[in-house]
């Protein structure tokens, strides 16, 4: 049965291709910027005289940073209403953790484990960016990183491709929703495609070389399940893989994407990343550029002024086929289609819709939930959580303890700054104690987000004096600290991972006068705190949570909710042991000896300082009658695994329990664990409940080097528990 449909789109898309000139073609694959926010180095031509006249001439497919409806009409009737053909523009923005109510920052929410909490953050975000004229997201952004130095990794979802995959498919899908012709849903984008999180050295916009097994094994991964999951658009990356910018690779865009994968949506570039294959030495001009880019498969240039103004003529001169902007333009004229934007190019641009639709009360609640469960519970010695909920003297500190604008994260453009409940106004709410607040340290502030670095204090001391003052006093001290909002986020790489400026000084002058700390985080990247590892009995991770931050810590803290949250990132002791990550391999001397020829550190231990998966709760977990349902197995058997949990503690809680393998004897070496598998249990105090997994090809294979997905016979553990480092562990066998 044919898909009348999208036979029906496909056949408009024809119809409306053959009318088109070649720089109305050429026009359809050039996105410009909008006249306000700026994501990105503003290039010579950048100016609205140029773009408005651009967009008079059909010259203007795509534009960024135009939000509002009133704005987006503005552009939007120009296309449609002054061009030859009246083609629609696709309005794109980044709408990474929320467009106006902002959810915690995507690494933070990949630490719920929550796919469906996610899969509704992004579902919000859609019907809030969609009120406000936008119908294209820039996210989910899916790359796999393993080094915290990195400032993106508070963007993705952490280092593990198998997490990846099912939240870049349960986010493509909360943007997307249902049905793409709704006028609340939006396109969705997977990036940054490919391998940007493994940025040597997490230098920002640096080289990229890796080995095939890393790049099929790790980084594809997640922009497969997004594929699968029908993302309409791709965006590619800045950097270079393994010699060539990737905005230039054929190998990656079309072998890989367009042909194996079958994606029909469309590949935009970065921000001018087609212009810079120049500065990377892989193109002399502009020309060299639009030419490589456009053959590799790079559908659309994101303000780069390239194609614009060099691929009419590289047709014209024979140089490149027009079945190359041809299958470009089908491409982006397919999806502008599904939008249904030539049914209606005004769609998004509802007054009405913009009012009703944003920041109401029910998208708070949902950021608060979903906030709430993205909280790690890293340690809870002497069970100083949750707090008492009277009669206690509690002293509040830390330069991050009243901040509203620091907990809304990197990349929120979209909403307004100083609007996070902090949380000395999330602990307010709480008045049956004596609440003494002291800050000890100011925040450097930079002036905006995209220049200044903004920093924590590091020359004032001033204002530690008072904060001792409130600890000797208090019975339990809560010092919120970490990493300003604008100190992770892209151009936000760091050599340390330290807190940053005064913090540790405050926080051992503090633990001086009062040794019952809870140390609460707001950061955007795994940070080096050993000290506080070592001293403090209670941290709490709470990354940068959004606009209900202060609600969400405050109501963990006081045990109103039981901290269900797991690491989807290595927390490493030092800087010098990144990357470090759960699913590293063995080496050929992984044990201990009497000598140094083993693989280690002279001046470290090899261990993380909190492993991927770990997280505690108030409550406690007992796992026992671990089973595998029978001993050999043919590679194309379904193996079931059960075990048992107990909730053994004095609180209803959540664990997520969680399945690993390893494939003992490979062609190419295995990790000595990879996630396959995991499920969310609530359990009330004294529920048991019997866990059931399934391993199929589908986890027990992996790609070779030359990208083929491959299963093979041999001996096999799996692994099952509360964290990357379970000891429950069984064997089994594969045979042919
Ligand atoms: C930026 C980012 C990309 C973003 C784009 C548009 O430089 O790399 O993630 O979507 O430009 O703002």
């Amino acid at each position: 049965m044919i898909d009348t449909k999208n036979e029906t789109i496909n056949e408009r898309v024809d119809s409306l291709l053959s009318k088109m000139t070649i720089e109305e073609k050429v026009g359809q694959m050039n996105q410009y910027n909008g006249f306000w926010d700026v994501t990105g180095p503003v290039p010579e031509e950048g100016t609205a005289k140029t773009k408005f006249e651009h967009l008079k001439k059909g010259w203007v497919g795509s534009m960024l940073n135009v939000r509002g409806t009133e704005n987006v009409k503005e552009v939007q009737r120009i296309a449609v209403e002054e061009t030859r053909l009246g083609i629609p523009l696709i309005i794109g923005f980044d709408v990474i953790h929320g467009y106006k109510t902002l959810s915690p920052i995507p690494l933070a929410e990949a630490a719920s484990w929550d796919l469906e909490a996610i899969e509704k953050s992004a579902r919000i975000a859609a019907i809030e960016a969609s009120a406000s004229g936008i119908n294209w997201t820039f996210a989910p952004m899916v790359d796999i990183s393993r080094d915290a130095r990195w400032g993106r990794v508070m963007e993705g979802a952490g280092e593990d491709p198998y997490l990846g995959s099912k939240i870049a498919k349960a986010r493509v899908k909360g943007f997307q929703g249902d049905d793409l012709s709704k006028n609340n849903t939006i396109a969705a984008c997977a990036k940054h495609f490919a391998a940007y999180g493994f940025s040597e050295s997490g230098k920002e916009y640096n080289t990229v070389d890796i080995g095939t097994s890393t790049l099929h094994n790790l980084v594809l991964p997640p922009f497969k399940a997004a594929v699968d999951s029908d993302v309409k658009t791709i965006m590619n990356s800045f950097n270079e893989l393994n010699g060539v910018p990737v905005t230039a690779s054929k190998y990656l865009q079309r072998d890989i994407l367009k042909e194996k994968w079958g994606f029909n949506g469309f590949v935009i570039s970065d921000w001018a990343s087609i212009n810079e294959i120049i500065s990377w030495g892989h193109a002399e001009n502009k020309r060299e550029a639009a030419k490589l880019a456009s053959t590799a498969g790079s559908d659309m240039d994101m303000e780069g002024y390239v194609y614009v103004r060099e691929l009419a003529k590289l047709v014209e001169d024979g140089v490149i086929k027009e079945e190359i902007l041809d299958d470009a333009v089908r491409r982006i004229l397919r999806v502008k289609f599904e939008l249904g934007l030539f049914d209606d190019p005004y769609k998004y641009c509802d007054e009405e819709n913009e009012k009703q639709n944003i920041g109401n009360k029910s998208h708070h609640d949902a950021v608060l939930d979903v906030a709430k469960k993205s909280i790690v519970l890293l340690k809870n010695k002497n069970n100083l959580l949750p707090l008492k909920k009277k009669g206690q003297k509690i002293a509040l500190i830390g330069p991050l303890a009243d901040e509203k604008n620091s907990p809304l994260g990197s990349w929120r453009l979209g909403s307004d700054d100083n609007t996070a409940i902090s949380v000395l106004e999330g602990m307010q709410q709480y008045k049956e104690n004596t609440l003494v607040f002291e800050k000890g340290l100011d925040l450097v502030e930079g002036n905006t987000a995209f220049t200044q670095q903004v920093n924590i204090n590091n020359t004032d001391r001033s204002k530690i004096k008072e904060a001792i003052a409130a600890a000797k006093n208090a019975d339990v001290v809560v010092m919120v600290l970490g990493e300003h909002g604008f100190q992770s986020g892209e151009g936000r790489s760091r050599t340390e991972l330290d807190l940053p400026g005064l913090q540790q000084e405050l926080l051992e002058e503090v633990y001086k006068a009062n040794k019952n700390i809870v140390l609460v985080l707001n950061n955007g990247r795994p940070l080096t705190i050993e000290w506080a590892d070592a001293n403090i009995p209670t941290i709490v991770e709470a990354w940068q949570l959004g606009s209900q931050s202060g609600n969400a810590i405050a109501n963990v803290l006081y045990g109103d909710y039981n901290p269900s949250g797991k690491l989807p990132m290595t927390f490493p002791r030092n800087v010098g042991q990144v990357p470090i990550y759960y699913n590293y391999k063995s080496t050929g001397r992984p044990n201990k000896e009497s000598h140094v020829f083993w693989s280690h550190y002279i001046d470290s231990e090899n261990t993380p300082l909190y492993p991927f998966g770990h997280g505690l709760s108030y409550t406690s977990f007992e796992y026992s009658n671990f089973k595998i349902h029978g001993e050999k197995f043919s590679i194309n058997d379904e193996i079931k695994v059960t075990v048992d949990l107990k909730n053994s503690g004095e609180y209803d809680g959540k664990e997520v329990v969680q399945l690993y393998i390893r494939d003992l004897f490979g062609s190419t070496t295995r990790p000595v664990r990879e996630l396959k598998g995991f499920e969310l249990v609530p359990l009330k105090k004294g529920e048991s409940k019997t866990i059931e997994f399934k391993l199929t090809r589908k986890e027990l294979g992996f790609f070779d080097n030359q990208g083929n997905y491959i299963v093979e016979p041999g001996k096999f553990k799996v692994f099952v528990g509360g964290s990357s480092t379970t000891k429950l562990e069984l064997d089994f066998e594969l045979t042919e």
